[in-house]
């Protein structure tokens, strides 16, 4: 049986240096937001997997439901060989791209969470031996140096997770995958859709408060990782559809006027009653849209599959 490879280009303190960054700039700016890729300590991952399974919840189901019924032209689009997925968590839906994918012979899973990568590595080597697996951990909003695998490679980011990037981020994040491939090499990107806005709505704000106890739980991280003291009932959480910007944002909206110490900062923070902190961005496209982003970024959109409700898309562009 082929070995786990395991490289970390994370440093173990560069995420307390970026976390500390990121929540001096949020909380010191007007108005204050903080970027969500704090939510996704153990408990934040627990609470998006039960999103996941939410009945309001469609993206993750609508994104199984083209990755089933479409891995096989997928596979045979992209012709990969190595298949690099961004943000890879526990790799479950990937399994409908690997079983596809015939001519496979590596896969190089990305993400923060070692423990994630391990796993669901161990468990793919057993059931495709001779697949040559090596897991990265790094963020994959930063530059990343793949290992010397065989072409054509797919790099695969799913679940919508794009939307979570700011414009201008987005368009940084899709130039430096597009510097990571080769001409003949693929991009396969989930993108959540357009809709009506109260199927939207409520896809962030759920009947049984999940996602509400989800948007909560970066304070409680700021608590444990900067020592901070948020009273994670002295805020509401809000889910908003922004017309213009065509995106869902969710914020924490401070229920009184109240300060908040970080003394990892040296910083106390006044929230008025009514004060809103942003705490996700997630953009919703249309397929015009991501077509001329990918352009940009010098990556042509060859493929666009949607679920059948026309809820969710995945697209497959080719670096040429
Ligand atoms: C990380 C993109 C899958 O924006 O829909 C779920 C995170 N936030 N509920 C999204 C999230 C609130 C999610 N993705």
């Amino acid at each position: 049986m082929s070995p786990l490879h395991v490289t970390r280009t994370l440093a173990e303190d560069a995420t307390d240096a970026a976390l500390r960054a990121d929540v001096l700039a949020g909380l010191t700016a007007t108005p204050k937001w903080l970027p969500p890729k704090w939510f996704y300590d153990a408990r934040g991952s627990e609470l998006f997997e039960k999103i996941t399974r939410l009945p309001e919840y469609y993206p993750t189901r609508a994104e199984r439901e083209i990755l089933a019924a479409r891995s096989d032209e997928i596979a045979a689009a992209s012709g990969a060989r190595t298949l690099v997925e961004l943000g890879s968590g526990s790799s479950e839906k990937t399994r409908y791209l690997i079983d596809a994918l015939t001519s496979l012979q590596a896969y190089v899973p990305v993400d923060v969470s070692e423990s994630a990568l391990v796993q669901a590595g161990h468990a793919l080597i057993e059931e495709r031996p001779g697949l040559e697996v090596h897991a990265l951990i790094a963020d994959f909003t930063a530059p990343l140096a793949l290992p010397e695998t065989p072409g054509p490679r797919m790099v695969a980011f799913l679940g919508g997770t794009i939307g979570n990037l700011l414009p201008a981020e987005r368009a940084d994040f899709l130039s430096s995958v597009r510097s990571l491939l080769s001409p003949g090499d693929s991009l396969l990107l989930g993108t959540d859709l357009v809709k009506d806005e109260r199927v939207l709505v409520l896809a962030y704000n759920d009947m049984l408060g999940v996602t509400a106890a989800f948007d909560k739980n970066v304070l409680a991280v700021v608590n444990r990782e900067l020592g901070a003291d948020f009273d994670l009932d002295a805020f509401d959480h809000v889910a908003l559809w922004d017309a213009e910007r065509e995106w869902i944002e969710m914020r924490l909206r401070s229920r009184v006027a109240q300060t908040v110490k970080v003394p990892a900062l040296d910083l106390a923070v006044h929230f008025a009653a009514g004060e809103d902190l942003r705490t996700e961005v997630s953009a919703k496209f249309r397929e015009q849209g991501v077509a001329a982003e990918l352009a940009k970024a010098d990556l042509e959109l060859t493929h666009w599959w949607t679920d059948a409700k026309g809820r969710f898309a995945l697209s497959l562009s080719v670096a040429r």
